[in-house]
């Protein structure tokens, strides 16, 4: 089962990896390369990922500090597929149990992770190349048009994603149209970041970076398995996953008791991997005001903040990462590192909509779309670097 999916993924790769007519071919690694004022980023067609982001550190060094591989062909045959950059779909994160139903009729999805379902399973979005339809000298679009039933969800989509670089910012927009019948849709923009791009002497981990979420007081409880339970409680202050009471460090509560488990009881997972609820302002534009997540790194200077129209954010700080097996790009790398991502030597910051909302209609979340209708995701991030 495992094998024909994955046989298909890459004929349906081979089939529509090419550009558009018109549209430039990517570099000899197959990458596409975008500039704007203070940000240089690279993308490919493989998940519509972005692969390198470049911005200036406090002296004034160039940082490559999102994760991803030297060559676009490294994606494809990749044995861990950790979502580097990528966007996975139609419906990310976990889909309780494998099924869902719409209108009483049940839908079966693959397991993947479990009982589960991760990111629609191994022919979702991110195990396949992307159709790259317009490319500029600071913007690039890829499509993907998906079958009925590919994942095991009813109805054609047609999905797009749009990169543009602007001053210092990186600015994403996620589209899709349900051609046919009601279906899940629900994307995320999954990136790995390191703001020290592993060339920190004292620590190739992101233990020390700080994140801050003022927003958000709330997460969703889990199972074992890290299925929603569909309790959403508030966090106290002091909490192990409380980053809304000030800027915390990643690994403050490392030596706590709950640290351990955090993200999965049943996997013994430590650290995070959980989703946390952007309580904005009622009435308050997604681009306005505080940033919803600010994460930060003391050595390098650089910080990243973010802004989104997703009413949810899952961090992953990597703890499934084997040690000395996924290699860093030519671009990292430094004393500490041994050419490695480490297990929480990087953190997932996945804006997105409450995950396994198909399963949970008493959160009342838009999450099954019809013909006619539009989803969009959007995001801004900033980056900066403190002297
Ligand atoms: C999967 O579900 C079955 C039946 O409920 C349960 O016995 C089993 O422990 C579950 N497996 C995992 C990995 O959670
Ligand atoms: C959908 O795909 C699954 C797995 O690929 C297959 O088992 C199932 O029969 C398909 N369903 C329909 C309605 O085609
Ligand atoms: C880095 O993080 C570790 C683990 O959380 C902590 O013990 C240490 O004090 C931190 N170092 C700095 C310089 O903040
Ligand atoms: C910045 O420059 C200082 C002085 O040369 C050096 O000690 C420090 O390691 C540099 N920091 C980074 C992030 O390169």
């Amino acid at each position: 089962m495992l094998f024909k999916s994955v046989i298909l993924a890459a004929c349906a790769g081979a089939a529509i990896a090419s550009p558009t007519k018109g549209v430039p071919k990517p570099d000899a690694d197959g990458k596409y390369t975008l500039e704007a004022p203070g940000i240089r980023a690279q993308f490919i067609p493989f998940a519509a990922s972005i692969t390198n982001l470049f911005v200036k550190d406090k002296n004034g060094t160039e940082r490559d500090i999102v994760l991803g591989y030297d060559k676009a062909s490294q994606y494809e045959n990749d044995p861990y597929h950790p979502n580097y950059g990528a966007v996975p779909g139609r419906y990310v994160n976990r889909i309780g149990d494998a099924t869902f139903e719409i209108n009483g009729k049940r839908y079966y999805t693959q397991r993947n992770d479990g009982n589960n379902t991760l990111h629609s399973g191994t022919n979702g979005w991110s195990y396949r190349s992307w159709e790259t339809t317009k490319v500029s000298k600071d913007s690039i679009t890829f499509s993907i048009h998906d079958a009925d039933n590919s994942t095991g969800m009813p109805g054609r989509v047609e999905g797009k994603a749009t990169y543009t670089l602007k001053k210092n910012s990186w600015i994403v927009r996620l589209e899709a149209k349900s051609l046919d019948t009601l279906t899940p849709l629900m994307l995320t923009q999954h990136t790995y970041f390191n703001l020290d791009a592993y060339a920190n002497p004292a620590t190739d981990l992101i233990m020390n970076h700080t994140y801050y979420t003022p927003y958000s007081k709330r997460m969703l409880a889990n199972r074992g398995d890290m299925v929603p339970t569909g309790e959403i409680p508030y966090l106290p202050k002091g909490d192990i996953n409380d980053f809304w009471s000030k800027p915390k460090q990643l690994g403050t509560n490392s030596g706590d008791p709950e640290w351990v488990g955090n993200c999965g009881t049943a996997s013994g997972c430590a650290g995070y991997n959980n989703l946390w609820i952007i309580d904005r302002p009622k009435k308050q534009s997604w681009k306005a005001g505080k940033p919803s997540f600010t994460l930060k790194s003391e050595w390098s200077g650089i910080k990243v903040e973010g802004w989104s129209n997703q009413e949810g954010v899952q961090i992953y700080t990597c703890y499934w990462n084997p040690n000395g097996e996924v290699p860093l790009k030519s671009t990292q790398g430094g004393p500490a590192s041994n050419g490695f991502v480490n297990s929480n030597g990087c953190i997932a910051i996945e804006y997105q909509d409450w995950n396994d909302g198909i399963n949970h209609p008493e959160w009342k979340r838009k999450q099954f779309y019809g013909p006619g209708e539009t989803y969009v995701w959007e995001a801004i991030y900033k980056f900066s670097a403190d002297k």
